[in-house]
């Protein structure tokens, strides 16, 4: 058992925290923002993260997980520190380091006995030796504190899973003691199998980048590849399906839609670009995915035109599905923001329905109407687009829409509607590269 305070207690430092507590550790979640501290202390939850509430429920209950808004004192009080916080991008589109740079700040006040420093944010490559830099200038590394990289994998709406049964988990230090007590913080997985890769401090950072560009340019990939069958009369599940039969390929991330979105794809791929740049070492796969990635946006508002074949003007359109995904509330970067802009700008009118993320786009968009029940958005609109792969948008009754639908059009930007229905039913359709019925 450690005791660990992690700073920042968003999507990566809540589940973090509550997971490192699961693992039998006691830890302390600290944020600046005094409400979410004040929300979680009184057993809210702030985000919405499936299973996420019933764990810290029950380690809070057994005395594992606090919640402090106090950064001097949580950092004092443990031998671990996580750094959790945001790292979005600048307008010039490297990470902005300004969050994890107070932290720094913070730690340098409090440290007064042995600790590791850990940076779980995900940070340019040579970020780690420069808070070593920072800190060795009042302190001894090795022996007031080491270093420690050990970036995040886990992805929104099954953040719990991911942090419990993760695939690998990387320490990037060059100290064996840190490296002792990190592989201890996880031991219940270390026990089992092992999935821990130790590393330098750089190595590690760069397997952060490396991974999650990878996974933006398959997926930019796929959608060129879904794009081109739409005009050669293949069927993109089919390619895709088979291609995933290669081991060497994986079926997972070959899903074509409607371009990547949320805080970290387009952040981090864009943060590698500049360091690419940085280093003159140009990365043109990564500027090819992410331009791949603006078009793929782009190209469905000219879709639903094509659909409608007429002006979008005073055309009542309902966008269902708000978040960048499924199962969270996080709208950051979502490909249905592109949506509602596009539509806004034709003059068309937006009425829309997420299960979850109406709150966080109303933030957003004023403008527009929030509907709670996906049959009240449909109700008398010209078209239907559907931009989250929601199961509830699996299953939706096709043919009490086709009835409360002024205009039988759908477009289905994650290829989740049954065709032969739409079809059988009268609807005009279009999807991602399918070979329509
Ligand atoms: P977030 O915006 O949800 O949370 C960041 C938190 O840090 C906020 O609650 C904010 O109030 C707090 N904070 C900011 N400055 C602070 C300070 N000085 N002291 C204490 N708290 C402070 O961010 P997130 O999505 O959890 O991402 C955090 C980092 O993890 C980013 O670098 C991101 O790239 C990386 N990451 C995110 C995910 C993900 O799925 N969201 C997955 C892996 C890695
Ligand atoms: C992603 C990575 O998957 C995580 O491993 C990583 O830890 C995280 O970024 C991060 O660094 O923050 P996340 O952004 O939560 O996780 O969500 P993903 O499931 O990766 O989806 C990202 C975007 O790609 C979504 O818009 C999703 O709809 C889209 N996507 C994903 C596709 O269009 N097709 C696919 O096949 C998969």
């Amino acid at each position: 058992m450690r005791n660990i305070t992690i700073i920042g207690a968003g999507y990566v430092g809540l589940v973090t925290g509550v997971g490192l507590a699961e693992f039998g550790n006691k830890v302390i979640c600290v944020d600046i923002d005094k409400d979410k501290i004040s929300q979680l202390k009184s057993g809210l939850i702030p985000i919405y993260e499936p299973g996420l509430e019933e764990i810290i429920k029950r380690n809070v209950k057994s005395e594992r997980l606090y919640f402090s808004d106090d950064i001097s004192l949580s950092i004092q009080k443990s031998q671990v520190i996580i750094i959790a916080v945001g790292t979005p991008q600048t307008s010039e589109g490297d990470a902005n380091m300004e969050y994890v740079n107070s932290v720094v700040r913070a730690i340098n006040k409090n440290l007064k006995d042995y600790k590791i420093i850990c940076t779980k944010s995900t940070v340019p490559i040579g970020t780690g030796g420069r808070i070593i830099k920072t800190l060795s200038n009042d302190f001894e590394e090795g022996i007031d504190f080491d270093y420690v990289s050990n970036p995040e994998f886990l992805r929104e709406g099954s953040a719990v899973k991911d942090f419990l049964w993760p695939d690998r988990i990387i320490i990037g230090t060059t100290s064996d003691k840190a490296y002792e007590i990190m592989c201890d913080i996880y031991k219940p997985l270390y026990i089992n199998k092992n999935p821990i890769k130790h590393t330098t401090v750089e190595t590690a950072e760069m397997i952060k980048y490396a991974s999650n560009s990878f996974l933006a340019l398959k997926i930019s990939y796929i959608n060129e590849i879904a794009n081109l069958c739409e005009t050669v009369g293949a069927d993109i599940h089919d390619v895709a399906s088979a291609m995933g039969q290669d081991g060497r390929i994986s079926d997972k991330f070959l899903h074509p839609g409607p371009g990547f979105g949320g805080s970290c794809f387009p952040k981090d791929l864009e943060s590698l670009i500049a360091i690419s740049k940085e280093k003159n070492i140009p990365m043109e796969t990564l500027s090819a995915a992410k331009k791949a990635n603006i078009n793929q946006k782009a190209k469905m508002g000219t879709k639903l035109e094509n659909l409608i074949n007429a002006s979008l003007k005073g055309k009542k359109i309902a966008v269902l599905g708000l978040s960048f995904k499924a199962n969270t509330d996080d709208v950051r970067e979502s490909s249905s923001i592109d949506m509602i802009e596009f539509i806004l700008s034709k003059g068309g009118i937006v009425s829309a329905y997420d299960p979850i993320a109406n709150v966080s786009m109303l933030k957003l968009f004023k403008n527009i109407s929030y509907f709670d029940n996906v049959y009240d958005a449909i109700k008398g609109a010209d078209a239907l687009v559907v931009m989250t792969e929601w199961n509830e948008f699996r299953a939706l009754d096709l043919p009490r829409i086709k009835n409360i639908m002024k205009n039988a059009f759908i477009l289905d930007t994650r290829n989740i509607i049954n065709m032969s229905e739409l079809s059988k039913l009268g609807f005009v359709y279009d999807n991602i590269g399918r070979i329509k019925i």
